[in-house]
């Protein structure tokens, strides 16, 4: 394929407006795939799991026929949900084009927005689609509008199409064809490639997607990596068709994915770029690297799987360069990790990853934010000569009596919304100490707010109690913006006079009471009663706040089995023995593993 008839191209929607549906569409009508099998074929993570392999953001390449010419099309999958931004905004440097897809009866949504403003940052060409329109209730027109004063998208330029039917598919590949340029590249250059995903892939070790800028790449030839200057063979290059599908040679303009015997997890760095041996280029400019948002520890619920923790956090981590990691140890859990995450889903995505790829069973705490804080004196040697120190673990937040101020990790929200549910909306966003920014009318019924939020204020329960006030109605996305002056406190809590490291958390003064309140309650409810009454308290500066009793029993599993079956007795002990090991000990007292992500509910 001559460049001129090769596009690179991504779908952007919000979530369930029809993206991995019409991918299927795609695949099936250029023959990429056989008609009919509704299998969603980028979503691979339920394939990821059934196959141990580890799989994310895919590409698939599709060929198609268009008066008469032979096109390459590959399109690019992009994660949908607002804790991925920085996995959509790394493979939308692999396209020079988005359709953005909006569902003809929910609108235009938050994640439309967020998704919108990220493709016009990156100046691709945006196709705008509705889909669904063979829905009964189906607006096209409203949405349309709504496109309009939102975007500026011209109505005549939005093609209306049906995923589900195929309705209208042929005139999109037409205009993926029509109105994306085809990718710069010049094949008679050296070779320059940029890695823009990489996994590691258990049997066949880490798989790099690689998007040919200039230049050639053949099976065989050694390449080198512009930031470590190490070289490799290549054993394979292809292209996923929509699988692994092998090929001699891959041409600039194309993406497809590489394989080189790299063994170790580090180094197959998305943003880097690699060149044929012994000739240099320049290379491309490497990604802005995701900032993790939120953090908690992560401890094997054995300290035995320590090990088998570690291996699976460095694999899992390959896969997923927006997760920090560092080294902890906590005097309950032992040793384990204090990791960094974009978000409370990339949270449990990952946990549960972890659990379902590696079998490892971890006890993760309670989340929080990075606060940072001013310590008195301009040169405080404790605090490496600094005045100013982030807090990650809220158990090494510095004696309040020498900061002299606070500061939290603040969001700028997108709420789109009916606008009949707007006062409900006004008083959520002041509950959670957000400030309005601007309220404006997309078309007559629905409302787009901006608001900026502390982030620890949106992790639990916002985007619930969004749902829930609104009938479901309403989407939210956000994104980083900075920080901003606060007023924190630490909590911390006991258990029969001993500290429970792993809940201690940093919290907003106007918060204290009703969460030191709240957690003593939940763990009076979690933590199973024993043979002797353990008090439960909230303490700030060693001042209780808040206390709960657990009283004194006895669980006898055995009680109900009259009578003498053995081995049903033994069947019921066994299990009180295996669900003890989901248990943690502190001083003398069991606490259930989830009790720690338990009590952070509401
Ligand atoms: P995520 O992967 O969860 O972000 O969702 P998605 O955007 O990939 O949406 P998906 O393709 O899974 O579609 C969501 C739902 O909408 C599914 O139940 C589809 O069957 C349905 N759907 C998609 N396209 C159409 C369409 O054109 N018409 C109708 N009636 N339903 C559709």
């Amino acid at each position: 394929f001559p460049v001129e008839n090769i596009r690179n191209f991504c779908i952007i929607a919000h979530i369930d407006h029809g993206k991995s549906t019409l991918a299927d569409r795609f695949l099936e009508i250029t023959g990429t795939i056989a008609k009919g099998n509704n299998q969603q074929v980028l979503d691979r993570l339920q394939v990821e799991r059934e196959r141990g392999i580890t799989v994310k953001a895919q590409t698939a390449s599709l060929v198609h026929t268009y008066k008469g010419r032979r096109y390459l099309l590959n399109l690019i999958d992009t994660p949908g949900h607002v804790d991925f931004h920085y996995e959509v905004s790394r493979s939308l440097k692999a396209c020079n084009g988005a359709i953005l897809l909006v569902d003809a009866n929910q609108g235009v949504q938050a994640q439309t927005v967020a998704n919108f403003y990220m493709a016009f940052e990156a100046e691709l060409i945006l196709i705008p689609v509705l889909n669904k329109i063979d829905l009964k209730n189906a607006q096209p027109e409203q949405v349309a509008e709504q496109m309009h004063n939102v975007f500026d998208i011209e109505k005549s330029e939005i093609l209306k199409i049906s995923a589900k039917q195929g309705t209208g598919i042929d005139e999109l590949l037409s205009a993926v064809i029509e109105r994306i340029p085809s990718p710069p590249g010049d094949r008679s250059k050296p070779l320059k490639a940029f890695v823009f995903d990489s996994w590691y892939d258990r049997y066949k070790g880490v798989v790099a997607h690689l998007a040919i800028c200039d230049g050639v790449i053949k099976k065989g030839e050694r390449i080198t990596c512009a930031s470590s200057g190490k070289t490799y063979e290549l054993t394979e290059v292809g292209i996923m068709y929509p699988t692994q599908v092998p090929c001699d040679t891959l041409y600039a303009g194309q993406v497809g994915y590489a394989m080189m015997n790299m063994r170790n997890v580090d180094e197959a760095q998305v943003g880097d770029t690699f060149f044929h041996e012994k000739v240099p280029v320049q290379p491309l400019p490497g990604f802005r690297s995701a900032t993790p948002m939120v953090f908690a520890g992560m401890f094997p619920s054995e300290q035995t799987d320590f090990l088998t923790l570690r291996n699976a956090i460095e694999k899992l981590t390959l896969n997923d360069r927006s997760v920090q990691v560092k080294m902890d140890n906590s005097p309950a859990l032992g040793q384990g990790y204090r990791l960094g995450f974009l978000g409370l889903l990339h949270m449990d995505v990952f946990n549960q990853r972890l659990e379902q790829e590696f079998d490892v069973s971890t006890i993760m705490t309670a989340p929080n934010v990075a606060y940072k804080m001013k310590i008195k004196g301009e040169k405080n040697i404790k605090f490496h000569g600094s005045d100013e120190v982030t807090v990650l673990n809220p158990c090494l937040m510095p004696d309040p009596a020498i900061i002299t101020e606070y500061y939290e990790p603040m969001v700028n929200g997108t709420i789109i919304s009916p606008a009949e549910y707007l006062n409900q909306l006004t008083a959520l966003c002041h509950e959670h100490r957000g400030r309005i920014k601007d309220q404006v009318y997309i078309d007559n019924t629905r409302v787009m707010m901006q608001a900026k939020f502390p982030l620890s204020e949106i992790l639990v329960d916002f985007f619930d109690e969004l749902k829930s006030i609104t009938s479901g109605y309403a989407s939210f996305d956000y994104e980083d913006a900075g920080y901003e002056i606060t007023e924190v406190l630490k909590l911390t809590f006991c258990l029969n006079g001993r500290e429970v490291d792993e809940l201690t958390m940093i919290c907003h003064v106007s918060r204290a009471r009703e969460t030191a309140s709240r957690i003593c309650l939940k763990l009076k409810e979690t933590i199973p009663r024993q043979q002797f009454v353990i008090s439960v308290q909230g303490k700030v500066n060693q001042k209780v706040i808040a206390r709960e009793d657990i009283k004194a029993f006895r669980k006898d599993v055995t009680a109900k089995c009259y009578g003498g079956d053995v081995s049903r007795k033994m069947k019921l002990l066994k299990q009180q023995a295996e669900g003890k090991k989901r248990l943690r000990r502190i001083g003398n007292i069991d606490i259930p593993n989830d009790a720690f992500l338990q009590i952070l509910k509401k």
